[in-house]
């Protein structure tokens, strides 16, 4: 477990390291191994069988990732997507799930055509507690959290609707891609199950597709997950885990900046004439900055804006960009700007005129003066 006498920077700075015994090696091995050798009385000594069950490199991030998030256990999947899947295939047939009304259009995806038939679902604004009351059902088995929100960065009060959601027997599953542990632990306010894309912030490069889940205590549903991995086999390259370790040990430094680039670029934007509104949790005129205050250490990196004057004049804002990329995605060293409704599955209800920017590493005065030319008439 992360030990309790040192501070999160020191213990990312040296996540999933240890001098190697045999060659005093500080950056872990990276093991290709799909089989492993059987003793001859038939048992394995390393407990390693078979890469689709585990391998080294793999299970060092679970082991990390489990330790920074505070939970016992952690799987590791080939994408966010995967450990999304593996989480709700686990929830039993005809089982209920509440999703926020702006989710990660992806888990909408996901449940209207894969998983259509096993499970249905409602979304619901999760700012909103009686909606939420309101919805819950005797068969929900699940409610899904995305806080901040995606692409509306709106805040939902964890500790509330974990509370909500235990009361009528369901799970909290908090997906948390876009605060880390660094900037929100959800169990700490009763989530049951966390999620990451490792391929956003945890690895941080824009080089690495993975995913993880991690639960609240180590139950019968995570045994469901952990069997849906070995089985269906959706699990992480090791070269994807070693590069996503290598990420982990400057999530701290990369992410103080990205929130630095974030809370400056919101405050000029919400300047500017030629914006409708900035959603970051980071302004004081944000609807839930008092709740976003409250449950995270920093308002994270990521910011959408509306642009006045429709789609279009969204679009030619980001045609004009010249320090920001062009891409979706999020997390990375680069900063991107992307018209979100273009790239969602419809039906979505994101606005036709916003933009989101992830915040990367550059000069905030060169992201700022990007965004000036790019807004001018
Ligand atoms: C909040 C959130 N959750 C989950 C995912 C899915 O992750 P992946 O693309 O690694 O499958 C994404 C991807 O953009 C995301 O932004």
């Amino acid at each position: 477990m992360r030990s309790t006498d040192t501070n999160l920077d020191t213990h990312l700075a040296q996540a999933g390291t240890s001098p190697d015994a045999e060659t005093g090696a500080l950056a872990p091995p990276l093991h290709r191994a799909t089989t492993f050798e059987r003793a001859p009385d038939g048992s394995y000594p390393n407990d390693y069988v078979y890469a689709r069950q585990g391998t080294p490199t793999v299970r060092r991030l679970e082991t990390t990732l489990a330790e920074l998030e505070g939970g016992p256990a952690c799987a590791a999947f080939a994408s966010g997507m995967a450990a999304a899947h593996a989480a709700l295939q686990g929830l039993p047939f005809g089982g209920h799930v509440i999703l926020p009304d702006d989710v990660y259009y992806g888990v909408r995806e996901l449940l209207d055509t894969v998983l259509d038939e096993h499970l249905h679902y409602d979304a619901v604004d999760l700012t909103d507690l009686d909606a939420l009351d309101a919805a819950l059902r005797p068969e929900t088995a699940l409610v899904w959290a995305e806080t901040p929100s995606n692409p509306l960065l709106k805040i939902t009060d964890l500790a509330a609707v974990a509370d909500l959601a235990h009361e009528a027997g369901a799970r909290l599953l908090v997906d948390g891609t876009w605060t880390t542990p660094v900037l929100q632990r959800p169990f700490e306010y009763g989530a049951d199950l966390v999620l990451h894309s490792v391929t956003k912030y945890l690895s941080g490069h824009s080089d690495v597709l993975g995913g993880a889940l991690l639960p609240r205590t180590d139950d019968e549903h995570f045994e469901r997950v952990r069997s849906f991995q070995q089985t269906a086999g959706p699990v992480m390259d090791p070269a994807a885990a070693w590069l996503a370790l290598r990420g982990l040990r400057t999530l701290g430094v990369r992410l103080k900046r990205q929130c630095e680039n974030a809370r400056r670029v919101a405050r000029f934007l919400a300047e500017h004439e030629r914006v409708e509104r900035v959603c970051y949790p980071g302004l004081p005129e944000h609807d839930d900055h008092a709740i976003a205050e409250r449950q995270m250490s920093d308002f994270g990196g990521m910011l959408s804006l509306l642009v006045k004057g429709g789609e279009d004049a969204a679009m030619s804002v980001a045609a004009r960009a010249e320090v920001f990329t062009r891409a979706t995605s999020l997390g990375g060293t680069e900063s991107l700007i992307e018209h979100r409704a273009s790239i969602e599955a419809p039906p979505t209800a994101t606005p036709d005129h916003l933009l989101r920017l992830s915040m990367g590493l550059e000069d905030a005065d060169d992201l700022i003066e990007d965004l000036r030319q790019a807004l001018s008439d």
